[in-house]
């Protein structure tokens, strides 16, 4: 039995941060972030929301679209390295919010690839048999560690939720394949110094910024372009199919660069890959989720496309999954 995507959804806050903006906080420029990211913009959350609000429209959005009841749902599963609180979890605070009695639910924690782990996560449990409706969340609120005196960091991230519904597949589409990495070798190259068990907040963190998200960008960009084209060009292998076979590629948006190098390198034309980064910045584990919305609700997927979806993030951690779409409307 595979599992499928029966239902997409996506939710991001309304406030917009401009480049422009953002060029009155720090040193930097439209035309800088524009072409070294191809970030124009960012959503960013109001005062008093929370990585949980995002989620619980998600999830509010996801029961209505597939007419379910909050009863239906088996498990919620969020991929997110921003919650409310360490504990509660944030499936905590999204069952209760929608009233989803039946569920029980966890956080994962794989930064950019957290939709990426919690779909495969979540695929696995429908193929037990033992689940028939599971919640699969990534959303992040980066905004809550990003250092807005830091220009390498602060342009780079925004805030926002996307979700599917993963149920047991009809016709044998649905998720074919995945192959999933981590390498912890990479931890401090991407990473939050402060503010967990090894170095609980402090005044002397929190003045020296470290609770706030650090980055060696220059490492990063060159793991990420080599990570996420070598799982990619696996799978298609691993499946004896192309890039040109592939309907949709939808990459983790951190970078337009990273994006075009790694489609290039895959042989996966540019019409074919879903590029958001401009609107919504690098949203974590919310852009894979809100760029397949964004695609279902566009109508660019017919029953029997091939969807490639591709994540390199903090850990690292790097995967592929690919999908044979299957129509549920
Ligand atoms: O989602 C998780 C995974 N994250 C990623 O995949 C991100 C990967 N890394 C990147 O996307 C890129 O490395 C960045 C966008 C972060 C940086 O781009 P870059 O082309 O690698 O720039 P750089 O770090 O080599 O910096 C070039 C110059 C430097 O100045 P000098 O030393 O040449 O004088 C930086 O200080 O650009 C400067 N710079 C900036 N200038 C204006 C760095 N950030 C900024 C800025 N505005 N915001």
């Amino acid at each position: 039995m595979k599992a499928t995507i029966t239902t997409t959804a996506h939710y991001v806050p309304e406030k917009v941060l401009t480049n422009i903006e953002i060029a009155k906080l720090v040193d930097t420029s439209d035309e800088w972030i524009r072409s070294r990211t191809g970030i124009a913009q960012r959503h960013i959350v109001a005062e008093n929301e929370a990585t949980s609000d995002m989620c619980t429209e998600v999830a509010k959005q996801l029961l209505e679209k597939r007419d379910l009841s909050p009863n239906d749902i088996d498990i919620i599963i969020v991929g997110t390295v921003t919650p409310d609180h360490f504990t509660p979890s944030t499936a905590a605070i999204i069952q209760d919010n929608i009233g989803a009695a039946n569920a029980w639910g966890f956080d994962l924690s794989a930064a950019c690839s957290g939709f990426i782990f919690g779909l495969e996560t979540g695929a696995k449990f429908i193929e037990s048999g033992t689940y028939q409706h599971i919640m699969v969340i990534g959303a992040d609120t980066m905004t809550s560690i990003l250092d807005f005196t830091d220009r390498e960091t602060c342009v780079l991230f925004g805030d926002g939720a996307g979700g599917v519904i993963l149920e047991p597949s009809q016709s044998g589409g649905g998720i074919l394949d995945s192959i999933l990495h981590t390498d912890g070798s990479g931890g401090t190259s991407l990473w939050v110094p402060a503010g967990g068990s090894r170095h609980p907040a402090t005044i002397d963190t929190i003045n020296e910024h470290s609770h706030y998200i650090k980055q060696d960008g220059k490492r990063v960009f060159k793991f990420a372009v080599k990570g996420m084209a070598d799982v990619t060009q696996q799978i298609l292998k691993n499946n004896n199919l192309t890039g040109e076979k592939i309907k949709l590629f939808i990459p983790h948006q951190a970078n337009k660069r990273i994006i075009d190098a790694t489609a290039k390198r895959c042989g996966i034309s540019n019409d074919k890959v879903l590029i958001n980064i401009e609107w919504y910045g690098n949203t974590t584990a919310g852009t894979i989720p809100i760029g397949l919305s964004e695609a279902v609700e566009k109508g660019e997927l017919i029953d029997g496309d091939f969807l490639l979806l591709a994540s390199f993030g903090a850990g690292f951690t790097w995967g592929s999954i690919l999908i044979k779409w299957e129509s549920h409307l």
